[in-house]
């Protein structure tokens, strides 16, 4: 197995298929994608997970120095082997490696806990993406000693925003 990057063209089968299966392949093209990071986990030269991240602030907060994780897909007989989490431990080292100061993720709901487990927080309401399902804003800081981005204990679940 490898963890390497890959061109967003190379993203788009496994969205398809697995984020949005049905749809047509321009659903799976998003804003961004030219200027983004993406990165694939092979298995014998089959790339079965993806992950892609942007440096995108959240709409309408101030906080600054955001990276924004999309796209997260390991393929159905690969999954619960650790592919997505080693493919976020790789998005997070790249954006310490470019001084980002949080990542975050519009998480669909059933999935959060992938997300609680590293270390992310729940910002906000659950809210739905048409034709997508439930989603919450999920959020993890990098930087415990910017005051932007206080640790997830005192954020205690509070919006971002507020701080
Ligand atoms: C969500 C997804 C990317 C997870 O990939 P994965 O490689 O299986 O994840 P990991 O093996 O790294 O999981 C790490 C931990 O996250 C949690 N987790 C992962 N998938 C989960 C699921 N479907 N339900 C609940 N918890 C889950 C578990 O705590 C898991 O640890 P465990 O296996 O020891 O219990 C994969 O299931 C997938 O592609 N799903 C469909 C697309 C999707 O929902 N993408 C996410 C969009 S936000």
């Amino acid at each position: 197995m490898s963890i390497i990057k890959i061109n967003p063209e190379q993203t788009y089968p496994l969205r398809q298929k697995i984020l949005r299966p049905g749809r047509p392949l321009a659903t799976c093209f998003f804003q961004g994608d030219e200027q983004a990071k993406h990165f694939g986990y092979t298995i014998d030269n089959t790339l079965v997970g993806i992950l892609s991240l942007y440096e995108e602030d959240i709409p309408g907060q101030e906080v600054k120095g955001g990276w924004r994780i999309r796209g997260v897909a390991v393929d159905q007989e690969f999954r619960r082997r650790g592919i997505a989490s080693a493919l976020l431990n790789i998005a997070q080292d790249v954006v310490i490696s470019e001084q980002g100061h949080f990542l975050w993720c519009n998480a669909r709901v059933n999935v959060s806990s992938l997300y609680l487990e590293h270390g992310f927080f729940i910002d906000g309401d659950k809210f739905a993406i048409e034709g997508v399902g439930e989603h919450f804003r999920m959020i993890k800081t990098l930087d415990p000693d910017d005051r932007h981005c206080p640790n997830n204990e005192e954020l205690n679940n509070e919006p971002l925003s507020k701080f």
